[in-house]
């Protein structure tokens, strides 16, 4: 029996959930309804702020926003665990703390934007690397749009996502993440070229299972490791007179002298490829090539790149020792929280619950949450209900 049976289900309960909480607490029914998925990233780690290419499903887990215009240009907002926001769009977002930040960078950055009432929940683990902090820039975004007729389209709201993340939250991060939420389709992963744009669906082998484990393990993504991961990158870039890491070749990076810009530079060299080879496996139902890319990119992410930590190696040898995965990688900026595996569809169950009691976080790193293991499928990006 798997122990979280029923992530997979659509959300319903927590869609009336919402409902009825903004009902209680703003005294009628909402204007309207959003829900918006988080993400898990297949393959294609730290290369999206590089040109590169990434790999991304939608979660079946959301965050979803009950709205109402309100007169003015005040925001107020309540959410299900995390307390009360308010402020108004005339003021700096910088001068809202914690996650109202968020919403309210959305609305400084959206022209047009109108106050609103609303009441959030989500069932997106925070700090597990599963976006739960795009998740809620994209709905707040869809609620702008609606709630002020605006002409905007998902692909820029996505960019406004991403600039509220580098210019209110502090962190340089790409783009990955905002698309993923808002462009994702149901059954598909969706291969995102960042330097064009350009967006393609992907199926995943029938045979095969997504598989998320959550070492229960939190960090801030903030953390100043990030930023410096972009900046090497940047150096790098600039030392072999490119734009971007995503026009060197592995040849290339034999000209940099300088250790740690060469190590970096062959993991986002390195990982562009492994991205659009398990691309090339999934449409061939090679899985078991897929899986050894993942490893491969685990390795790259541990050794070259420096983001995994004690728990994500941990919970990924647990994985690749056992029966049926076809492979594993840590997942997201990295450090802490999830990593991801693909296993095969008839042994995923056993799979799950021999990760589950064979996996424990080493004392250097110990969780914050509990670990949780668990299959999903590809959800559907940022939708009005
Ligand atoms: C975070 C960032 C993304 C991406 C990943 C690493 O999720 O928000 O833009 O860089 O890390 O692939």
């Amino acid at each position: 029996m798997l122990k979280n049976r029923g992530v997979n289900e659509p959300n319903f309960d927590q869609i009336k959930r919402t409902s009825d909480g903004f009902q209680s607490r703003f005294g009628a029914a909402p204007d309207i309804i959003v829900r918006c998925p988080g993400r898990v990233n297949l393959i294609g780690e730290h290369t999206d702020y590089n040109d590169g290419f990434v790999l991304p499903i939608a979660l079946p887990f959301e965050t979803v926003i009950a709205a109402s215009s309100s007169e003015d240009s005040q925001i107020n907002l309540i959410s299900e665990g995390f307390g009360s926001a308010h402020f108004s769009l005339e003021d700096n977002p910088m001068h809202t703390s914690g996650w109202g930040r968020y919403v309210h960078g959305m609305g400084s950055l959206i022209t047009g934007s109108l106050g609103w009432n609303g009441y959030i929940s989500s069932s997106i683990p925070m700090g597990a690397n599963l976006s739960s902090s795009a998740a809620l820039e994209i709905a707040a975004g869809m609620v702008f749009k609606h709630l002020g007729a605006l002409e905007i389209t998902l692909r820029e709201i996505a960019l406004i996502g991403q600039r509220v993340e580098n210019e209110f939250i502090g962190v340089r991060s790409g783009i990955m993440d905002q698309i993923a939420c808002a462009l994702s389709q149901r059954g598909k992963a969706l291969l995102l070229d960042c330097l064009t744009m350009q967006t393609s669906m992907i199926s995943i082998p029938e045979d095969t299972s997504v598989v998320i484990m959550d070492t229960g393990t939190r960090r801030e993504l903030r953390s100043s490791e990030y930023n410096k991961r972009r900046e090497s990158c940047e150096s790098a870039a600039l030392n072999l007179a490119i734009p971007s890491l995503r026009d060197a070749s592995i040849e290339d990076i034999t000209k940099l002298t300088n250790q740690t810009l060469k190590r970096r530079a062959r993991h986002v060299v390195s990982e562009n490829e492994r991205v659009l080879k398990v691309v090339e496996a999934f449409s061939t139902g090679h899985s078991l090539t897929a899986g050894r890319l993942f490893s491969e990119s685990h390795l790259s992410l541990r050794n070259d790149y420096e983001v995994s930590g004690p728990a994500l190696d941990r919970i990924v040898e647990v994985a690749l020792g056992t029966p049926g995965c076809f492979g594993a990688r840590m997942t997201g900026g990295g450090f802490a929280g999830s990593a991801v595996a693909i296993v095969a569809r008839d042994q995923v169950e056993q799979f799950c619950n021999f990760v589950t009691n064979n996996f424990e976080c080493p004392e250097s790193q110990p969780a914050l949450a509990p670990t949780r293991v668990y299959p999903v499928e590809a959800c559907a990006g940022v939708s009005l209900l």
